[in-house]
């Protein structure tokens, strides 16, 4: 007999193995798919400050070139998308105006606070595909093997803008640690809705 002071409203049945990975990794895809939107936006709002300006041609250069990677990226996990593998995120609009607004802003701080905003992100992403990796089964020869690479790129940018000098951009402490409480939280709700 069932015990009426129980709520039962909540109470899912848990789905078998496979079924689970597949709820996995359709959240991965999700969760990606709008990461990568949100990079190639940042670097979107960064160009809109920095091409308009003829003596940052040469960061306008490099940002050029990263957002070149993310728009790869983007590519990949939108075919996925489009493959009907995952839902995009409900949220989408919000990493556009996001990314647009934290690339301009960290522009207009200057060359090192746009810098220390890709260290900053690049860093959170970093962390967030080597979680991916470690849950991805080793065999799982599509994502897995997409994953890494991107990541070895991410871990380039992120690279690349601690050698130009990130870390010298003013309140650096407090920036990179909003932008990457901010990714962090993006990327909790993108997983879930
Ligand atoms: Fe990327
Ligand atoms: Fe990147």
């Amino acid at each position: 007999m069932t015990d009426p002071s129980r709520p039962t409203k909540n109470r899912r049945p848990r789905p078998p193995a496979p079924a689970r990975d597949l709820i996995d990794r359709a959240a991965m895809i999700r969760v990606d798919h709008a990461g990568e939107h949100g990079a190639v936006r940042i670097y979107e709002g960064q160009l809109a400050v920095f091409s308009a300006l003829p003596h940052k041609a040469r960061i306008a250069s490099s940002l050029r070139r990263m957002r070149a990677d993310e728009q790869a990226h983007l590519d990949a996990f939108d075919a996925l998308v489009r493959a009907d593998e995952a839902a995009p995120t409900l949220i989408m609009p919000l990493w556009t105006v996001m990314g647009r607004s934290l690339g301009a802003a960290t522009a207009l701080m200057g060359e090192k606070a746009a810098h220390a905003c890709t260290a900053a992100v690049e860093t959170v992403i970093d962390q967030h595909y080597q979680e991916q990796i470690d849950r991805l089964p080793t065999e799982d020869a599509s994502l897995r093997p997409m994953i890494e690479k991107f990541q070895a790129e991410e871990v380039a940018h992120k690279n690349e803008a601690i050698a130009e000098g990130a870390a010298a951009a003013p309140f650096y402490p407090l920036l990179s640690g909003v932008i990457k409480a901010g990714c962090r939280l993006a990327i909790g709700i993108s997983k879930r809705i």
